[in-house]
C-alpha cells in the first residue's frame, strides 16, 4: 500500500464517521436543548477520529464490507468525546481549549458541559443498540465498550492519572495508567470492529496485541506533544500536564527516552501484524503514523 492509498483510505473512514455522526446527531441529540448543542459542539467539531478509523480497518481486515462497523465507529467517537469534555473540566485537566476552540464547560458552562458528555455516553449505548447488526454482535459490542469505559477500563486510567498528580508513579504504575485512560479505547476499537465482522479468535487476538501496543503509543507521543508541540497545531494547551504536576513518560524518561520507548512499542505493535500479511499494511502505516504525528 502506498503512502497516498493510505492517507486517502483514511480521509475515506474519516468522512463516512462525520456523515453518519451528523445523522445520528439528528437522531439523538436534539438541537433544541442546550445539551443536544453542546454535545454536537464537541462531537462534530473536528478530531483525528483514529478510534473510528481503526473499528473499520479491523472490520475490513476481518473480512467484512467496512460500511457495515460504521455505527460502532461512531459509537466510540460519542464515547471518546465525553471523555475528552469530562477530561477537560476545572475538577479534572482544567483545559480552557479543546480540537482549536475553547472546551465544552468554557462554551457552555459547567454544568452543561457535563451533561452533555453524559448525553454522549448513553447516545453511544443507543447507537450501538440500534446498529444495523445482528443481535449477537450488538450485545458483543456494547459489552465491550462498557468494559472499556468503564471503572476497569479509561475511568480507572482517569483515577489514576489524578492519583499521580499528588504522587510520583513509578515505570510500571505509569503503564498501567496509560493502558486504562487511553489504550482501553483503543483496543476496545479493534474488538468493535471484530465484533462488526465476525472476525475468528485468532485475527480477533493478533488485532489485540496491536492495539495493546499502539494505545502506549499513542498516549506516549501525547504527553512528547503536550511538551514539545504548540497550541495552534494541537488544538489543546501545552504544558497542561507539567501545570498540574503529572507523572508521564516525559517527566520519567525526558524527551528522547520518552520517544524511544514509543518506537519499541511501535515494532511490537508492527510484529503483532507480522502474522496478518499484506492485509494489515494499512494498520502498519497507522501505527507508523501515530508515532510520528504533530497533533
Ligand atoms: C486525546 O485523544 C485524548 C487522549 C487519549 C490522549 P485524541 O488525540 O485522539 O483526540 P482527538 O479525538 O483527535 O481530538
Ligand atoms: C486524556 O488524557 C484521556 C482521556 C480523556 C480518557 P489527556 O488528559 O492526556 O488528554 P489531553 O491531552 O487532554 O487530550
Ligand atoms: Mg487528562
Ligand atoms: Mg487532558
Ligand atoms: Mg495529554
Amino acid at each position: 500500500m502506498t503512502c497516498e492509498a493510505y492517507q486517502a483510505q483514511y480521509r475515506a473512514y474519516v468522512t463516512m464517521t462525520e456523515q453518519r455522526l451528523q445523522v445520528l446527531c439528528d437522531r439523538y441529540l436534539p438541537q433544541s436543548t442546550r445539551i443536544g448543542q453542546a454535545a454536537r459542539y464537541s462531537l462534530l467539531g473536528g478530531g483525528k477520529r483514529v478510534r473510528a478509523v481503526l473499528v473499520f480497518a479491523a472490520c475490513h481486515l476481518a473480512g467484512a464490507e467496512e460500511s457495515c462497523a460504521v455505527d460502532y465507529a461512531a459509537a466510540l467517537e460519542m464515547l471518546h468525546c465525553y471523555s475528552l469534555i469530562h477530561d477537560d473540566l476545572p475538577c479534572m485537566d482544567n483545559d480552557d481549549m479543546r480540537r482549536g476552540r475553547p472546551s465544552c464547560h468554557r462554551q457552555y458552562g459547567e454544568a452543561i458541559a457535563l451533561l452533555a458528555a453524559d448525553a454522549l455516553v448513553t447516545a453511544a449505548f443507543e447507537v450501538v443498540a440500534n446498529a444495523p447488526l445482528a443481535a449477537e454482535s450488538r450485545v458483543s459490542a456494547a459489552a465491550i465498550l462498557a468494559r472499556a469505559a468503564g471503572a476497569r477500563g479509561m475511568l480507572y486510567g482517569q483515577e489514576l492519572d489524578k492519583q499521580f498528580e499528588q504522587e510520583t508513579a513509578n515505570e510500571q504504575q505509569l503503564l498501567t495508567l496509560h493502558h486504562h485512560k487511553t489504550g482501553a479505547l483503543i483496543l476496545a476499537a479493534v474488538q468493535m470492529g471484530c465484533a462488526a465482522a465476525g472476525a475468528d479468535a485468532q485475527v480477533t487476538a493478533q488485532l489485540e496485541m496491536y492495539a495493546r501496543e499502539i494505545g502506549l503509543v499513542f498516549q506516549i507521543v501525547d504527553d512528547v506533544l503536550d511538551v514539545t508541540s504548540t497550541e495552534e497545531t494541537l488544538g489543546k494547551p501545552i504544558g497542561s500536564d507539567a501545570e498540574n504536576g503529572k507523572t508521564t513518560f516525559v517527566t520519567l524518561y525526558g524527551l528522547e527516552g520518552a520517544r524511544d520507548l514509543a518506537k519499541q512499542h511501535n515494532d511490537a505493535a508492527l510484529e503483532a501484524l507480522a502474522p496478518l500479511g499484506k492485509r494489515a499494511d494499512f494498520l502498519r502505516l497507522l501505527a507508523g503514523g501515530l508515532l510520528v504525528r504533530s497533533k
